[in-house]
C-alpha cells in the first residue's frame, strides 16, 4: 500500500480509512516508533518482550526472558517472582492513581457503583482477607458464577493475590455446565450471586447453584459465597452458604499480596474444542501481565484520562484480559455495564458513552449488527463526540458493520480496532494499532513481536490471497500454560497439528499482497455463535442425551445477525410419538433440551429430522457435507483440520 494514488482511490471508494492525523501524532506508539519496534522485534524479539516486562513491576527479575528447553511448554520469564494484582492495585496506591476512578460500574436498572483504585484495593484485601479466612490458599480453586458486578472483579483479584486459581463460568451457562467445571478444576469454593437484571427481568441464579450442588459430582465445594444482588428468595443452605457481606464486614483492609512464580496458574478458562468436553485453557501471572498490558497500551492507545469500556462479559477472555486485568494494570477507569443492550430500549450503549464519556469502546460485531437494524435514530440522540477509539473482537466484522459502527458511532473520526486473538492466547496477537491504514474486514496485521502466517496443511505458506490456515511460528507472552488435566494437548492440539513447530490457532484466513490478515472462520468444528465459540459436539451429546433421539450431527449456518447460528440433523427413535407428541412439540423439546443441558449459550436455530446422516466409513459423520448441502457449497472450498477420510 505505499503507492499513494492507489490509496486515494481506495479512500475515496471507503474501502480503505485512515486515521486523523491527530490521533496517530498523539498515539503512544507513533509512525516511527511502530518501525523501529518492528525491526527490534524482528532483530531481537526477547529483548523486545524483556523491554515490554520492565515496565511491570517484578518482586523479582527474571533469570532469562524465555525458557523455551521444554517447547512447546514454554515459561517466559523464567525465575521471576510477581503476582498480577501488585501490578492491578498495589502499586497504584502509591501514584497519583490512588484517588483515580478504577471501575465504574451500572446496574441494569440504573443503579451505580465507583471506585477508585484505593476503595477497590481495600475491597480486595477484605476480600482476599475472607478467603484465606475460609481456608483457601496458594494453588487452591475458586470457581466464579456470576453476572457482571463490581464483586466479580473484586473477587478475581482477591483469588489472584493470594495465589488461588479462578475459574469463570459464564452465567448463561447450565447447572450441568456448572457442576462439570467445579469437578474438572476441584473447586473448595463457589462465589456467586443470588440472582441479576436481564431485559426488566430478574433471574434467579442461586437457583442453578442449588441444582449444580445438590449432585453428588459436583466435587468438593465447602463454601459458598453470595452477593446480595437482585434482592430474590435464596435458600442459604448452613454452613455451606455465606453472604459475601456478612464474610467482608470485619475483614481488615490490607491484606498481604501473595509472592509467586512467574508460571503459577492465574486461572483456568473453559473454551470449546473438537471434542464434547471444553478444554480448561490456564494461564499464569508473569507472561499474561506482560502481554496484556503491552497490548492494551499499544492497541487501545490508554491516556490517563481515558474512561474503557469494554463490554464483554468477565465470563469470557475478553473480559478477563480488557475489563478486569488489562486496564487495571494501565491505571485506566474501566466500565461495567450488567445488563442487556436493548433495555430499556435500544440505545443503552450510547447512553453509556454519553453519560460516562467513554472514549474507547471494545465491543462484538454481533452487537453492532443488532443495533444497527434500528438505524441512526439512537446514537443521533446521544452525544458521543468524547469517543476516539473503537474495537471489536470474537468474530469477523463484516465491512457493511464497521462501516456503520465508524460513521454513526464513531463520528468518522474514531478508528477501529478489530483484534483477532482466542482463549488460549490471553491478549491481542493481530491488530491495527491506531496508526494504522484500516481495511474494513480485515484483522490488519499482527502486532509488533508477533508472527504469524497462513499456510497450508504442510507448513508451507500460500500466496497471497489464498485460504489457509492461520499459525504463530514463536511463542508470546501471554499465551496459555496448557489444558488442565492434559498434559500432552497443548503439544497435539496445537504444535503438532501442522508440521514445522508452529501453533495452529484453527482458524481458517487469507493474507492479501499487503500482508493484511482476513479471518475466514474456524477451520474445526466450532461454531461461533455471537462471538462465542460452541462445539459441535457439545450440543451432539446434549441432543442425544435425549431420548427420542438416535444420533445428531450440528453444523453452524451463516446468520446475518450472530454471524452464525446452530442447525442440527437429528435420526429420531422409532417410538419418539408414542406419547402423542406432535414433531413441532418434538423440536421444541429438544431445543429446550439442550438449553437445560447447556444453558442459554448453545441455542439451535433449526432442528431436522433425518432418516440417516452421512459418515465416514469408519463411523464419523460427516459435518462436512451436511454444511456443504446446506450451503450450497463445494465441500472442498475452505480448508479444514477435520480429516473425513480416516477410514
Ligand atoms: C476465536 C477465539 C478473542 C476473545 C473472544 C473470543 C474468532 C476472535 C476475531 C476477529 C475474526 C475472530 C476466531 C478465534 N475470533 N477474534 N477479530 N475476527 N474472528 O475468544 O472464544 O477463544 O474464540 O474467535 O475464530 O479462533 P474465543
Amino acid at each position: 500500500m505505499d503507492h499513494t494514488g492507489a490509496v486515494d482511490a481506495l479512500l475515496q471508494e471507503e474501502r480503505v480509512f485512515r486515521p486523523l492525523p491527530q490521533i496517530v501524532i498523539e498515539a503512544n506508539v507513533n509512525p516511527q516508533e511502530y518501525r523501529m519496534a518492528l525491526e527490534k522485534a524482528e532483530q531481537d524479539v526477547l529483548s523486545y518482550w524483556e523491554d515490554a516486562a520492565h515496565e511491570l513491576d517484578w518482586f523479582k527479575k527474571w533469570d532469562a526472558v524465555l525458557d523455551d528447553s521444554k517447547a512447546p511448554q514454554y515459561t517466559w520469564f523464567p525465575g521471576a517472582k510477581c503476582n498480577i494484582v501488585y501490578n492491578a492495585l498495589d502499586r497504584h496506591i502509591d501514584s497519583p492513581n490512588k484517588n483515580k476512578l478504577a471501575l465504574i460500574w451500572e446496574g441494569e436498572p440504573g443503579d451505580q457503583r465507583k471506585y477508585t483504585y484505593y476503595e477497590l484495593y481495600r475491597e480486595v484485601n477484605r476480600f482476599a482477607n475472607a478467603l484465606r479466612s475460609l481456608g483457601i490458599g496458594r494453588g487452591d480453586h475458586v470457581v466464579l458464577y456470576m453476572p457482571l458486578l463490581p464483586e466479580v472483579t473484586i473477587a478475581m483479584l482477591a483469588v489472584a493475590k493470594i495465589g488461588a486459581v479462578h475459574t469463570l463460568v459464564y452465567g448463561g451457562y447450565s447447572a450441568k455446565v456448572l457442576r462439570d467445571r467445579l469437578r474438572d478444576v476441584g473447586a473448595k469454593l463457589l462465589v456467586t450471586a443470588d440472582g441479576f437484571y436481564r431485559n426488566g427481568k430478574v433471574i434467579n441464579l442461586k437457583h442453578i447453584v442449588d441444582e449444580a450442588l445438590s449432585g453428588a459430582d459436583a466435587g468438593g465445594v465447602e463454601s459458598c459465597v453470595v452477593v446480595h444482588r437482585a434482592n430474590v428468595e435464596a435458600e442459604m443452605h448452613e454452613p455451606r452458604d455465606l453472604w459475601y457481606a456478612d464474610l467482608v464486614r470485619r475483614e481488615s483492609p490490607e491484606s498481604p499480596t501473595e509472592v509467586l512464580n512467574t508460571d503459577d496458574p492465574l486461572f483456568i478458562l473453559y473454551s470449546s474444542g473438537t471434542t464434547g468436553t471444553p478444554k480448561g485453557i490456564v494461564h499464569s501471572h508473569g507472561g499474561y501481565m506482560v502481554g496484556v498490558n503491552r497490548t492494551l497500551n499499544w492497541v487501545f492507545d490508554i491516556k490517563p484520562t481515558d474512561i474503557f469500556w469494554c463490554t464483554a462479559d468477565a465470563g469470557w477472555i475478553t473480559g478477563h484480559s480488557y475489563v478486569v486485568y488489562g486496564p487495571l494494570i494501565a491505571g485506566t477507569t474501566t466500565v461495567m455495564y450488567e445488563g442487556s443492550a436493548l433495555y430499556p430500549q435500544a440505545d443503552r450503549l450510547w447512553d453509556v458513552v454519553d453519560r460516562y464519556g467513554v472514549t474507547i469502546l471494545y465491543t462484538a460485531p454481533t452487537l453492532i449488527r443488532m443495533l444497527m437494524r434500528y438505524g441512526t435514530q439512537y446514537p443521533r440522540q446521544k452525544d458521543l463526540s468524547t469517543l476516539r477509539l473503537l474495537g471489536t473482537v470474537g468474530e469477523p466484522c463484516n465491512p457493511e458493520a464497521w462501516v456503520w459502527l465508524y460513521k454513526n458511532i464513531g463520528h468518522s473520526e474514531c478508528p477501529i480496532m478489530d483484534t483477532w486473538w482466542q482463549t488460549e492466547s490471553g491478549m491481542i496477537l493481530i491488530s491495527p494499532l491506531p496508526l494504522s491504514l484500516l481495511k474494513p474486514g480485515s484483522v490488519n496485521r499482527p502486532i509488533p513481536g508477533i508472527d504469524a502466517d497462513v499456510v497450508d496443511a504442510q507448513g508451507q505458506p500460500v500466496p497471497a490471497g489464498k485460504g489457509g490456515f492461520l499459525v504463530l511460528r514463536q511463542p508470546w507472552p501471554g499465551m496459555m500454560r496448557g489444558i488442565h488435566g492434559a498434559p500432552d494437548a497443548l503439544r497435539e492440539d496445537y504444535w503438532e497439528r501442522i508440521p514445522g513447530g508452529v501453533y495452529c490457532a484453527g482458524d481458517v484466513a487469507r493474507k492479501d499482497a499487503d500482508g493484511y490478515f482476513w479471518i475466514q472462520g474456524r477451520a474445526d468444528e466450532v461454531m461461533n455463535i455471537a462471538g462465542h465459540r460452541i462445539g459441535t459436539a457439545e450440543v451432539e451429546s446434549a441432543l442425544v442425551s435425549h431420548k427420542a433421539v438416535t444420533e445428531a450431527a450440528v453444523i453452524g449456518v451463516p446468520d446475518s445477525i450472530k454471524g452464525e447460528v446452530a442447525k442440527a440433523f437429528v435420526v429420531l427413535a422409532e417410538e419418539w410419538d408414542a406419547d402423542g407428541a406432535s414433531l413441532d412439540d418434538l423440536v421444541r423439546a429438544l431445543r429446550a433440551h439442550v438449553r437445560a443441558e447447556l444453558g442459554s449459550v448453545a441455542e439451535i436455530k433449526t432442528i431436522e429430522p433425518r432418516a440417516s446422516l452421512p459418515r465416514t466409513p469408519s463411523g464419523k459423520i460427516l459435518r462436512r457435507l451436511l454444511r456443504a448441502e446446506e450451503l450450497g457449497e463445494d465441500p472442498g472450498d475452505m480448508p479444514s483440520l477435520v480429516q473425513d477420510d480416516d477410514a
